[in-house]
């Protein structure tokens, strides 16, 4: 056993607990990053499958992410625009193609104004929002107990404009059914990103992507740390007391005088903590489940869609991609399109094989861009679900009616023990941004707490 000391321990080599380390350095605090896996990044992973590279999973910025944008700056890492030129996509209910260009679906007259009414009420809702702090306000009861799915169903009849509206928060941002989260938790969810606009205007959520991949931020982060950051090593065990933290994984143990956990709040109980953490913090953390979703990269020799004027924008609730972009590398002659299959429709696709499962996927491509979209160079399917370190995709949220009852909680320090991760965050929450505030904030209240102490 390797026995060391330092001031802080950081759980997790992820882009939070890369963060907190290098501020923690930077105050003049000794840290140790403890990391399960045999990479550094957690949920940043850009890979080399079969010669394409691939963002296996985070991967874009958007505008407001500045926590983000000004890491990538000081990095010095490129970033370049997502390919969004010429006509989007929707396939309606009856299964026709429809071309569009702007924000707008190409739906009805009636539907488009009832979509057009409840934006303009979310986005007043989502105005009075902190998404620091969506338990604060005034009707966080009220909106915590009734489903997004119910709420919507309540506002009209128009089934079309509720699939429309629910998919934005639901198969493509929490990735969980749209009965198993509250008003609230979506609200939250369109707060962070400043309005529910901005989250169904993809040109804004998914503006940019960094030249060779996001990953570079956590690795270029751990790079400055060198010989602190130790892999392979999952940590088993944590005592705390007032005096500091022991912790144990296989090969080591680390003494410090504060710990970080900087990993999805779902795996939390994979630690012993002696003693058990609070009674608190064991509801709170059985209150959250990680969504689920697959992401599927699909390489082609060209980007065949911008021949037909297609931006290869994509979307409908009534598919089992639904959404799909336009995601070839930055100066890549080959083309890539990404497609996201969410919730119920992935745990329905794990129940085949792969072949089948591949031929549904694309089949689902095709009907957007045509039967080209069949004959991928390059096929792979992003299955976080798998993965034991995060178990799955994109990030954690409350069952109903937990984000009110627990969330004044969730980044409350415990004696030495701090929190930090994506899936704690107010503004950025549950994206990389998110995981980089968490990540400031818990070495800023470590420095304050370790000043106060002397
Ligand atoms: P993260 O989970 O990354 O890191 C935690 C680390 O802790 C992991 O490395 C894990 O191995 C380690 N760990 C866990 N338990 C441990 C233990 N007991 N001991 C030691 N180590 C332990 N975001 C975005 O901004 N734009 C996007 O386009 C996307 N898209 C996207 C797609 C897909 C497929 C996924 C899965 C995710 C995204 N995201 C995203 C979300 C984004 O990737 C995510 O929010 C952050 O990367 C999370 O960073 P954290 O550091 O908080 O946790």
């Amino acid at each position: 056993m390797t026995e060391i000391t330092r001031d802080v321990l950081i759980i997790g080599a992820g882009a939070a607990g890369t963060t907190a380390a290098n501020d923690l350095r930077k105050a003049g605090l000794s840290v140790a990053v403890l990391e399960a896996r045999d990479r550094v990044g957690g949920r940043l992973w850009t890979d080399v499958i079969e010669g394409a590279m691939l963002e296996i999973g985070g991967q874009w910025v958007s505008p407001d992410q500045d926590a983000l944008k000004d890491t990538i700056a000081e990095l010095g890492l490129e970033t370049y625009s997502r390919y969004r030129e010429g006509d989007s996509v929707y396939v309606g209910p009856d299964g026709q193609v429809h071309r569009f260009t702007g924000e707008m679906f190409p739906v009805s007259e009636a539907t488009e104004k009832v979509i057009a009414d409840i934006t303009e009420r979310l986005d007043a809702m989502v105005a009075e929002i902190d998404p620091d702090q969506p338990w604060a306000h005034p009707k966080a009861e009220e909106w915590d107990t009734i489903t997004w799915d119910a709420w919507l169903r309540e506002q009209t009849d128009d089934d079309e404009a509720v699939r429309n509206l629910a998919f934005a928060t639901g198969s493509a941002m929490l990735t969980k059914p749209t009965h198993a989260f509250s008003l609230l938790q979506s609200l939250l969810m369109a707060a962070s990103a400043g309005s529910y606009s901005n989250l169904v205007d993809a040109d804004f959520i998914l503006d940019k992507r960094v030249v060779g991949g996001l990953q570079q931020v956590p690795q270029l982060l751990a790079e400055r740390l060198g010989d602190d950051v130790f892999l392979n090593q999952p940590v088993r065990t944590l005592e705390w007391s007032d005096a500091g933290v022991i912790a144990t994984t296989d090969q080591m143990t680390v003494k410090a005088r504060y710990a970080i956990l900087a990993f999805a709040p779902v795996l939390y109980n994979r630690i012993s903590f002696v003693p058990a953490l609070p009674r608190r913090q064991h509801q709170m953390h059985q209150h959250l489940s990680m969504g689920f979703v697959i992401k599927v990269h699909a390489v082609y020799d060209r980007p065949f869609w911008r021949e037909s004027g297609l931006s290869a924008t994509a979307f409908s609730p009534y598919e089992l991609c639904h959404e799909a972009y336009d995601n070839t590398n930055h100066g890549d002659e080959r083309g890539t399109l990404v497609g996201f299959v969410s919730d119920q429709n992935a745990d329905d696709l794990f129940t085949l094989t792969a072949e089948e499962r591949k031929e549904r996927i694309l089949e689902s491509l095709s009907h957007y861009y045509g039967p080209e979209a069949k004959n991928p160079v390059v096929y792979y399917e992003s299955d976080w679900g798998t993965e034991e370190w995060t178990r799955g995709a994109y990030a954690a949220s409350f069952d109903m009616g937990g984000l009110h009852r627990y969330g004044a909680d969730l980044r409350t320090p415990v004696g030495p023990i701090h929190f930090a991760c994506s899936d704690l965050a107010g503004a950025g929450y549950q994206h990389v941004d998110g995981a980089i505030r968490m990540g400031h904030l818990a070495a800023s209240n470590i420095v304050a707490s370790s000043r106060d102490a002397g």
